[in-house]
């Protein structure tokens, strides 16, 4: 019997590849931009197996293009707001993520953001690059204080607990908002109080954003958000970027109404340069790089390979968003 044929969307790390290519045959994307709708379509057409970015929009027109050899859409990301996993499961074809993996990761780059920002560390690297470092100031670029401060987590899943552990070191005082928290969050190892999100957007110092993005997530940052926080508040999102209204940012970081934000998630992504984001001084803009260690790459890699090599197999997915699947 052939190996199975299977799509990967692009160049990922190369143990996961490696793990994937010995036992497929396997068309590799590999060009540095994604592959554009027709060419998704195109390579999908007649393959056991689709591994995919988060860039890639995965919708039941490309799942029909692909047709019934399709067993399994495997996406290396944690997120799968790109893939339409309704429209699978309505085809029978298991969808797999990278769960657990990226935690600490995200969670660490949550952090460096939160601390880039209250204490002004970009603006600081180009005053220097720009060379405005007259002398040492008494009252240059004062920025707020991390310790002691109170953070309002919005979504208190893995990431959200893991940015809880890493505050708690912090001597943070820590809120979180979630609607529905995971079973056992009163386990984690920190002191967090659940609260309204009004009660955490109205206390908090620093708001950090850990929800997946869903029909009731998108958009959850808008004016009357905004309207509710401290002047002194510093937004940070390492989510997804539709979770925030981004004019309403533009026009709560204008006006002064909050006093900075720093995001690596945004609409579109990339970014356009002319953005009026970027012109603000008090926003910090990086291009979705929270899980970009390399470690952690790798391990996506190889969950992403092992949930491909299980599906094109027939067999269950380790790491499955959609399991009703099995019970057809
Ligand atoms: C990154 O954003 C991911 O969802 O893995």
């Amino acid at each position: 019997m052939s190996n199975p044929k299977v799509f990967v969307t692009r160049i990922i790390p190369e143990k996961g590849l490696r793990m994937v290519s010995e036992q497929c045959q396997v068309d590799l994307w590999t060009e540095e931009l994604p592959p554009p709708k027709a060419a998704l379509i195109e390579h999908t057409r007649g393959v056991d197996g689709l591994l995919c970015l988060l860039t890639d929009p995965v919708d039941g027109e490309l799942m029909d293009a692909a047709g019934h050899s399709l067993k399994v859409i495997s996406n290396h990301a944690v997120g799968y707001d790109n893939i339409d996993v309704g429209a699978a499961s309505a085809r029978g074809i298991p969808v797999g993520n990278t769960p657990g993996i990226l935690t600490e990761t995200t969670a660490d780059f949550a952090f460096a953001l939160l601390m880039a920002a209250a204490r002004r560390v970009v603006e600081g690297q180009r005053a220097v690059v720009e060379g405005k470092w007259k002398t040492w100031g008494p009252q240059w670029l004062l920025g707020a204080d991390v310790h002691g401060a109170t953070l309002g987590i919005v979504g208190f899943g893995r990431i959200g607990q893991a940015v809880a552990r890493r505050a708690a070191g912090f001597g943070m005082r820590i809120l979180f908002y979630d609607p529905s928290p995971p079973a056992g969050w009163q386990a984690c190892d920190v002191q967090a109080e659940p609260v309204t999100l009004e009660r955490l957007l109205s206390e908090a110092d620093f708001v950090t954003i850990h929800t997946p993005l869903s029909g009731e997530t998108q958009g959850l940052f808008d004016d009357r958000a905004f309207n509710l926080m401290k002047p002194e508040a510093i937004l940070i999102n390492t989510a997804r970027g539709p979770v925030v209204d981004q004019q309403a940012l533009y026009r709560a970081l204008k006006s002064g109404r909050i006093a900075g934000a720093a995001i690596d998630v945004t609409v579109p992504e990339p970014l356009p340069p002319d953005s009026p984001l970027l012109e603000l001084e008090n926003l910090i803009v990086t291009p979705h790089i929270a899980s970009a260690s390399r470690a952690t790459r790798e391990k996506m890699a190889t969950m992403a390979a092992e949930n491909l090599l299980a599906g094109v197999r027939g067999e269950k997915l380790p790491y499955c968003v959609n399991p009703e699947v099995y019970n057809r």
